[in-house]
């Protein structure tokens, strides 16, 4: 087995829009890792609130304080695109133990179809064990208060979205 001096670790999603408890992670894997690549789902299926081109720029506020952090696209099987980037590593966040079942599945897939590609997991904050794309969605949707949950700027964003569309 070859060992790697260097790791690129890709942090995958949907971002339907990046919340606290993403940029929790990615911080986390830039404090880690030399290289961090953000991977986002292009899934015309999930019928996204926010196109690929919002999504993208919202992560990329985000993290403009992160200087080894960059965002990145991909459609098709998350192993294609960690070894299109050169990644050896991916890196994903569990709010709970209802996250293990799917994420185990998803990691042993993975596993199963590039297996010099490692899955690794963070505990989320406590104070984001909660917390969810869709959940941020639908207070927002309803006028709720999500300061804390995201940026300044997709709090915006959704404020927009939601104003121009139907509640
Ligand atoms: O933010 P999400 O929607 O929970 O992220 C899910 C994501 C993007 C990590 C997952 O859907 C994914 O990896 N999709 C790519 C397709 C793929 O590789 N599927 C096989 C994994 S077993």
């Amino acid at each position: 087995m070859t060992k790697r001096n260097t790791t690129k670790a890709v942090c995958p999603g949907s971002f339907d829009p990046i919340t606290k408890g993403h940029l929790d992670i990615i911080e986390r894997a830039a404090e880690l890792f030399p290289s961090v690549v953000v991977g986002v789902l292009e899934n015309p299926s999930k019928k996204p609130l926010f196109t690929l081109e919002e999504r993208v720029r919202l992560i990329n506020n985000a993290i403009a304080h992160l200087d080894n952090v960059e965002v990145t696209c991909f459609s098709g099987l998350l192993v294609d695109f960690v070894n299109k980037v050169n990644g050896n590593l991916i890196v994903k966040g569990l709010r709970a133990i209802s996250d293990f079942e799917i994420e185990f599945q998803m990691a042993l897939n993975n596993k199963r179809l590039s297996p010099e590609i490692e899955t690794m997991f963070m505990m989320t904050k406590n104070e984001y064990s909660f917390l969810s794309s869709s959940m941020v969605k639908e207070i927002a949707r309803y006028g709720g208060d999500i300061h804390d949950l995201v940026t300044p700027e997709v709090e915006q964003a959704l404020k927009q979205k939601f104003s121009v569309s139907d509640k």
